[in-house]
């Protein structure tokens, strides 16, 4: 099958039983070694890498060939397969049982001299210079492998849903703003002067007018676009599997997912999932991890000690209380030998910057059982007492306190999870973690703004139970949302849509979306909801974080064949880039003075 005009095995193929065939191999030269007499030669392919000797049995035009040949030429060979002497096989190698003695040799192309090797495994090149020759980055194996992982990823994604009488359908790219909260890329219409098409930030409206539409069971592998802060696990432009489900409650829909990931687990990881994935509200993760994607693969969990900071002497810890305020707590079980002043100062310096904390206070229980560090003093015996049952605590633990409002206790004592978790190895990093955060708030409060925003986005139901009271306490309301969580990533999230227009339009009132402006954005799909629409709700799954996670990157990029950077450039393309004169006179638009100007033909 992989057999072509030009040759007729692959580098990753041959075996001992291949020995005696005469094959034509052809790749790229991984490698070349002198060894006097002979020369080896480790040809490479995609399906792996075969060593060619070319010594005294091959032709002296064929040796000629050999003494030009440099890393990343492009070469095809022909020759015998021989069985390695005895002693020389290579049990880290495929195709270590044999060698191809050369009997023909001819270059297809030689290559530059490549700025690094995809042999060159120990020290990798920075990452812009493997962004900018993605070509030969590409070529190396680690990064075959997280594409191919991708590949079989998003293969089986869409064999499960065929399975499950899910149809694919295309949704447009040049589109109206949807609203997933991110700023939108533009793209502006020549024919309209002044009118642009916003890039989806997700397929959402789409998927749900395809409801109304009758078709019951969609996905799409779905390309997104998000002008967002970019971090370790995003992108600009990235890949969803969006899905929505007709005549759905969330239990079917998180049904289908706990079916698609036990359906991964097996047929990527080979790991037997159980299932139904276990769930926790919203309000718990906060409470007991202080983050709604919490890194389930260990404990160290966030103890409230509130109202025992709120009997104590201790200022700092007696004014956050008494202000109605949060003094929370997590207990490095075993660690305080460990952990020097300068350690913990380090960890304090940490939560400052990092999460705007005030301080890190901490306490170690000794090894007599007495507690130790500078606040220990502030406490009676009998409070230390109240403090030991509370926080679990037995000698040679370290416990840290963050004494703030509830946003800043969650965050910092969130980083220092993560943070201790790792550094301690408290969990082992291939483990594999899945569970699913429920009931998310409808809203949450912006400050600046001074209003309320859609905490996912502004067609999520309410509980039935909170639809009654929506308006009065919008902050109280929760929704019918739910994320897929792994090992500390939000890799989904989805919720069950609203079908009724009058709830529709409350929500909206909430967002403070006027009708007019509500029906501006999103008339066609008011007009729709009008139209016999189901009820309806799906999900979808960021496939570069899945990829991520299930091929254990600490990196989104390195699972995006052409990724941007983090300022959302592409180093080898160079885009984003000027543009001449004429384009953009086509387009209706004029660059403001002081801006770069672009480049003249
Ligand atoms: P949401 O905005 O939660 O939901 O996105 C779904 C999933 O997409 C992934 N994701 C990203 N991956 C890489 N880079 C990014 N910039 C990025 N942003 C999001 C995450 C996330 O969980 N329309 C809704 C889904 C729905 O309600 O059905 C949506 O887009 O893994
Ligand atoms: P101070 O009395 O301000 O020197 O603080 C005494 C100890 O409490 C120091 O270890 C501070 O880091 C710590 N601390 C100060 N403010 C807070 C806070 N809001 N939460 C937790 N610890 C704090």
């Amino acid at each position: 099958m992989l057999s072509t005009k030009l040759r007729n095995q692959t580098c990753g193929h041959l075996r001992a039983e291949h020995v005696g065939q005469t094959v034509t191999l052809c790749g790229w030269v991984h490698a070349m070694r002198d060894f006097g007499g002979a020369k080896f030669m480790v040809l490479r392919d995609r399906y792996g890498i075969t060593q060619v000797t070319i010594g005294p049995e091959s032709p002296e035009a064929t040796r000629q060939v050999a003494e030009d040949l440099k890393d990343e030429w492009v070469v095809t060979v022909t020759g015998k397969v021989i069985a390695r002497p005895d002693g020389q096989s290579n049990p880290d190698m495929a195709t270590g049982e044999i060698e191809v003695i050369a009997e023909s040799l001819e270059v297809l192309n030689p290559s530059e001299t490549p700025p690094f090797t995809p042999s060159q495994v120990e020290e990798l090149p920075n990452e812009d210079m493997r962004l900018k020759y993605r070509y030969i980055d590409l070529r190396r194996q680690p990064m075959q492998d997280s594409l191919i992982l991708r590949h079989r990823i998003i293969k089986a994604m869409r064999d499960y849903f065929d399975e499950q009488q899910f149809i694919e359908v295309e949704t447009p790219i040049l589109g109206r703003s949807t609203p997933e909260g991110a700023r939108d890329y533009l793209v502006p219409s020549r024919v309209h002067s002044g009118e642009f098409y916003a890039l989806p930030q997700s397929p959402q409206i789409y998927k749900q007018i395809m409801m109304i539409a009758g078709y019951d069971r969609y996905i799409q592998v779905a390309r997104c676009f998000r002008d967002e802060d970019l971090r370790a696990d995003r992108q600009p432009e990235f890949t969803q599997l969006d899905m929505e489900m007709s005549f759905v409650e969330t239990d079917d829909v998180l049904g289908m997912i706990d079916g698609l990931m036990k359906h991964l687990a097996k047929t990527i990881l080979n790991i037997d999932l159980q299932i139904p994935l276990p769930r926790m509200t919203y309000d718990e993760a906060m409470q007991r991890y202080g983050h709604d994607a919490p890194d389930l693969r260990f404990g160290m969990e966030l103890i409230d000690c509130t109202d025992l900071a709120g009997k104590c002497e201790f200022r700092v810890f007696r004014s956050v209380a008494d202000a109605g305020n949060f003094v929370r707590a997590i207990n490095a079980k075993g660690v305080a030998g460990d952990f020097s002043r300068k350690r913990i100062s380090q960890l304090e310096t940490y939560v400052k910057e990092d999460f705007g904390a005030k301080g890190l206070a901490w306490m170690r229980v000794e090894e007599d059982g007495a507690f130790g560090g500078p606040i220990a003093k502030n406490f009676s015996a009998e409070l230390l007492e109240e403090f030991r049952d509370r926080l679990d605590a037995v000698p040679g633990d370290l416990v840290l306190f963050i004494a703030d409002t509830w946003e800043v206790s969650c965050k910092a004592l969130n980083g220092l999870r993560k943070r201790l978790g790792a550094e301690l190895e408290l969990y082992d990093p291939k483990d594999m973690n899945f569970s699913w955060i429920v009931e998310f708030p409808m809203f949450d409060y912006d400050e600046e703004q001074n209003g309320w925003n859609a905490m996912h986005h502004p067609f999520t139901a309410p509980r039935d139970q909170d639809l009654a009271n929506l308006e009065k306490a919008p902050g109280e309301a929760r929704a019918k949302a739910y994320d897929l969580v792994i090992n500390g990533y939000e890799a989904g999230g989805g919720t069950i849509r609203i079908h009724d227009n009058e709830v529709q339009q409350m929500v909206f009132g909430l967002l403070g979306l006027d009708e007019a402006t509500a029906r501006d954005r999103f008339g066609f799909l008011l007009d729709a909801l009008q139209f016999g629409a189901p009820p309806h709700g799906g999900i979808a799954l960021g496939v570069d974080r899945v990829a991520m996670i299930f091929g254990g990157l600490d990196n989104i990029r390195d699972c995006i064949a052409f990724p941007k950077t983090q300022r959302a450039m592409d180093l080898m393309t160079g885009a984003p880039s000027p543009v001449d004169e004429v384009q953009l006179d086509e387009l209706h638009i004029g660059l403001k003075a002081g801006e770069k100007e672009p480049e003249s033909e």
